[in-house]
């Protein structure tokens, strides 16, 4: 079962951010995914931890560790992450990331390919969010996190214009749950890969036998004989029989993502 860690980046465990970090997790539940969240003002974060406090941080690693995709919420402060945010991702880089052999290189490392999506909320309306782009400086740094870690990103969702707002609006949260919805989806398409890797070779070799098996039956018939007549009746029968098993494996994927 996919497991799923929501990481709460604040101490409002009401707020904006915690209600959009629940409705991507619920969207996540409902496609069969074990979800979890954690809320990170629970826990001490320092940068320089004690024995007892790295044992804190070495569990939370494990949590992240375990877990397939991560969900990092957090508020808008002053256009970045909240503090206790950034305290977190400080505190996970030698746990995300391996150094490299050159000075102060980071590379993925027990993080890669996991999937993450983003999280974030400001008073700013909208259009000035989108033309200041508030939001998008949250977002940058934690994805300069994630994809130095090597993840792969599911999405992102915003909520603008939250003064005074107590709860997330329906759309917003309809919004959230498509997210949520969208992790499993993710997952299965990587498995996938193989899978299509697979259907590709025989797709290949059932085309060429098929091909081959109708040139040897009309090649008494043929104006052109020898090696261009091979090859222009090999080209036009291999292209229309592999034209017609694509057409068929890709419409019945469609249908088949259209059900999900
Ligand atoms: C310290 C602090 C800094 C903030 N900085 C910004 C900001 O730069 N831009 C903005 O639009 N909103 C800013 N806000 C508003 C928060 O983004 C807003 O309160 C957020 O929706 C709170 O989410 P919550 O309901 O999860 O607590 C700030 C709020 C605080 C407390």
């Amino acid at each position: 079962m996919t497991k799923v860690l929501g990481i709460l980046g604040t101490s409002n465990k009401f707020g904006i951010t915690a209600q959009m970090l629940q409705a991507v997790l619920a969207g996540a539940k409902s496609d069969g995914c074990d979800v979890e969240m954690i809320c990170l003002a629970d826990y001490p974060l320092e940068m320089n931890p004690s024995k007892e406090h790295n044992q804190i941080l070495d569990q939370l690693h494990h949590k992240m560790l375990a877990s397939e995709c991560l969900i990092f919420a957090t508020p808008t402060y002053w256009k970045d992450v909240s503090g206790l945010m950034k305290q977190f991702l400080d505190c996970m880089r030698s746990r995300m990331v391996r150094f490299g052999k050159k000075d102060g290189e980071m590379l993925p490392d027990l993080y890669a390919k996991k999937k993450y999506i983003l999280l974030t909320n400001c008073y700013t309306k909208t259009l000035e969010n989108c033309v200041t782009g508030v939001t998008d400086s949250t977002f940058i740094v934690m994805d300069r996190v994630c994809t130095t870690a090597g993840m792969e990103l599911v999405g992102e969702a915003v909520t603008t214009n939250t003064f005074a707002m107590k709860e997330l609006p329906d759309w917003k949260h309809a919004e959230c749950v498509n997210l949520g919805k969208k992790i499993q989806i993710s997952i299965e398409k990587r498995d996938f890969t193989v899978k299509r890797y697979i259907q590709l070779f025989f797709m290949l070799a059932f085309s060429t036998l098929i091909t081959m098996g109708i040139q040897s039956l009309i090649e008494n018939w043929l104006p052109i004989t020898g090696f261009w007549g091979n090859y222009v009746t090999f080209v036009l029968i291999f292209f229309i029989l592999l034209s017609v098993v694509l057409h068929y494996f890709s419409v019945k994927n469609i249908n088949a993502t259209n059900y999900k």
